[in-house]
């Protein structure tokens, strides 16, 4: 039996550096839901850091621990969820992602993106490359991915404040 929207997770997906974990936490302060971070929720889980667990264990042990992550967050009560720029690659974590959430593509030009990810060195997949480069890589791979969600928000160069009332909006 399908969950109606209104008791739905919502999930925010799209590239790393588009605010999903601060709009996120704003969104769950608005709606008054509990808030998940898919990336403190493994980093917690593994008792490590994200860096570490892809320089120690590589990025498919990564993947693996995020499915589990996802599979209890989204077997669980409603919140928002801020997932992981990878999670939706996996198909399982897609399908739970389906049933039981409204999936929010959080979009921003890749320009922008690229100014955001530059202030923190945490993310491994940019590590010692062009983030500009990287990204539209990323962009390329995904975006098919990212467009089969619910709806798409374009947060381009707004203030967070304003993408949580697109977000708003747009549910
Ligand atoms: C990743 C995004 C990161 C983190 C890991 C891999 C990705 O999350 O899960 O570095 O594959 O796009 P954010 O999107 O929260 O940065």
């Amino acid at each position: 039996e399908p969950i109606p929207v209104h008791r739905r997770t919502i999930a925010l997906v799209g590239l790393m550096g588009v605010g999903k974990s601060t709009v996120g936490r704003r969104l769950a302060r608005r709606l008054n839901l509990p808030f998940a971070d898919g990336d403190i929720e493994i980093e917690e889980a593994a008792a490590m850091t994200v860096s570490d667990i892809f320089a120690e264990l590589g990025e498919s042990e990564f993947r693996a621990g995020e499915a589990r992550v996802m599979r209890r967050l989204l077997e669980g009560p409603r919140l928002i969820l801020a997932t992981g720029g990878g999670a939706m690659l996996n198909a399982e974590t897609r399908g739970l992602l389906k049933a039981r959430a409204v999936t929010v593509w959080m979009r921003a030009d890749l320009e922008t993106v690229a100014q955001r990810v530059q202030r923190r060195d945490t993310r491994p997949l940019l590590r010692g490359r062009d983030p500009l480069e990287a990204l539209t890589a990323l962009a390329e791979a995904r975006y098919p991915i990212y467009s089969e969600a619910d709806v798409m928000v374009d947060v381009a160069g707004g203030a967070h404040a304003q993408a949580v009332d697109a977000i708003v909006a747009a549910l």
